[in-house]
């Protein structure tokens, strides 16, 4: 496996990486790349930087790939036995930090922080240590660390003991749990949890307002963040590579065809296009999404038979049940507006659930209204690309509960994400927008939302730290 041995200046860990392997039939391996914020973002340091990303191998192939010791240059991947995996990232980071940090419990009946939980603990413990001394092992004298996210809160800590040569990062792309919430966690946990990011030279969040929900929780529960240093980055869309790829031939071709099942109105002009695109997680809340589409086709008839709700919700994290029953509660719903109100012309909600991402970039294309409403989101990026990629600007209703909201606030129409029959009266208002002030629009929330590309907000990071 490529490996620096004590050579990297500038390492990133994360769960999950820029590649992915897969075995073919006949025994071979094919690596696919991942897209994202940090891919690009460490592309912009160059190939010569010496750059290391250390991640999880996550599926047979990775392993496989660890075993043959096949691995892309400036990658390590990490082969934790399968089950302290799975109790680190489904039972810890997925059921429980995630949770807290958007607030999802609901708490009559959960959590429950039982024995089970703590042998979990334990796991998500060993697998923090794996990435530490994977980190110790490849860093080069006084080099640059940043590790990423929920799923490896413990390392920052960890690395300083082994090698406090090094300048520490740690970056949070999640919402950050206000103090009272966070205390849902077992004492000794939430603790754990803060010192060890703490460990870092400074912390990175999304938005101001997880910046100081970090540092609330700090002042109360750990006598407040000592010397760590917190700053706030929000992550921008990337103009460049989205308004090229989504230009591309399969784009087009997507195009057609979901101009195909979207049809005409009565009027014989297209038809209006609310667009959501997610990955289907707890907190996207794309079932009061529906209900709110549904509430609009019931208070303003006039809209039956003139828009169409694209919604693409792509599975996510299916090894928990919970994320399966939400998938099959938002296709039951779906199912639900089409049986009411669809005519033998027109099908009122087009569901895809199968990831595409050239579908994705189509439907952005044509969005007239883009529906992004969370219940809690550390940013969402859809919010930033939607007005990027749209051909004639879009409307987007946005979640005042996003961290994105920081950001485009101003320009969009926005609303409580609970509030069904609120979002429902700002789809009517986002689909009644003439088309120059929705184009007006569309152009400031691109601009706002391309204010930080994905290079520059990494480059940030990285001078920051190296002060
Ligand atoms: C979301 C969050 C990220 C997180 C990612 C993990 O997109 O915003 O903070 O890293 O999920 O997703 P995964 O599919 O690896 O569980």
């Amino acid at each position: 496996m490529a490996s620096t041995f004590g050579a990297a200046q500038v390492l990133v860990a994360s769960n999950r990486g820029p590649v992915s392997y897969e075995v073919g039939e006949d025994g071979s391996l094919h690596a696919k790349r991942g897209g994202g914020g940090l891919v690009s973002g460490l592309s912009a340091i160059g190939p010569d930087a010496g750059a290391l990303w250390v991640c999880s191998a996550l599926s047979d192939g990775d392993r496989e790939a660890v075993r043959r010791g096949v691995g892309e240059e400036g990658v390590r991947m990490l082969d934790v036995p399968a089950d302290v995996h799975a109790d680190a990232y489904n039972g810890i980071a997925n059921s429980v930090l995630w949770f807290v940090h958007h607030m999802l419990y609901q708490t009559p009946l959960e959590p429950v922080f039982d024995a089970e939980f703590r042998r979990q603990w334990a796991s998500y413990e060993a697998y923090n240590r794996a990435f530490a001394e994977a980190l110790a092992e490849e860093a080069a004298e006084g080099a640059v660390a940043i590790v990423q996210d929920y799923h490896l809160t413990l390392v920052p800590g960890m690395l300083r003991e082994l090698r406090p040569d090094l300048r520490i990062g740690h970056f949070s792309h999640t919402p950050w749990a206000p103090v009272d919430y966070f205390r849902i966690l077992p004492d000794d946990i939430a603790e754990q949890v803060l010192r060890g990011m703490l460990g870092a030279d400074r912390l990175g969040f999304l938005t101001r307002r997880w910046a100081d929900a970090f540092t609330a929780c700090c002042d109360a529960l750990v006598g407040g963040p000592g010397d760590t240093r917190i700053g706030v980055h929000g992550l921008g869309a990337d103009a460049d590579f989205l308004r090229r790829r989504s230009h591309e031939a399969d784009v087009d071709e997507r195009m057609a065809g979901l101009r195909a099942e979207i049809g005409a109105g009565p009027d014989g002009n297209a038809r209006r296009t609310i667009v959501r695109v997610d990955r289907t997680e707890l907190s996207k809340n794309i079932v009061r999404g529906l209900l709110a589409y549904r509430r609009l086709l019931a208070d303003r008839p006039e809209w039956r038979e003139r828009v169409v709700h694209v919604a693409f919700a792509y599975p996510s994290r299916q090894d928990l049940a919970v994320y399966r029953d939400y998938t099959a509660e938002v296709q039951r719903v779906a199912e639900e507006i089409n049986a009411e109100y669809g005519t033998p012309g027109w099908t009122p909600v087009v569901l895809h659930v199968k990831d595409d991402f050239a579908r994705s970039l189509a439907a952005y294309r044509l969005a007239d209204v883009a529906l992004v409403n969370p219940v809690r989101d550390g940013m969402n990026l859809v919010a930033k690309e939607v007005p990027v990629v749209s051909d004639e600007g879009c409307v987007l209703v946005l979640s005042r509960e996003a961290g994105a909201y920081e950001e485009l606030g101003e320009d969009a129409v926005v609303v409580n994400p609970y509030d069904v029959v609120g979002t429902a009266a700002a789809l009517h208002e986002a689909l009644s927008i003439g088309a120059a002030e929705r184009a007006e629009r569309s152009k400031r929330l691109a601009s706002a939302a391309t204010a930080l590309p994905p290079g520059r907000w990494f480059l940030e990071q990285l001078e920051e730290l190296r002060g």
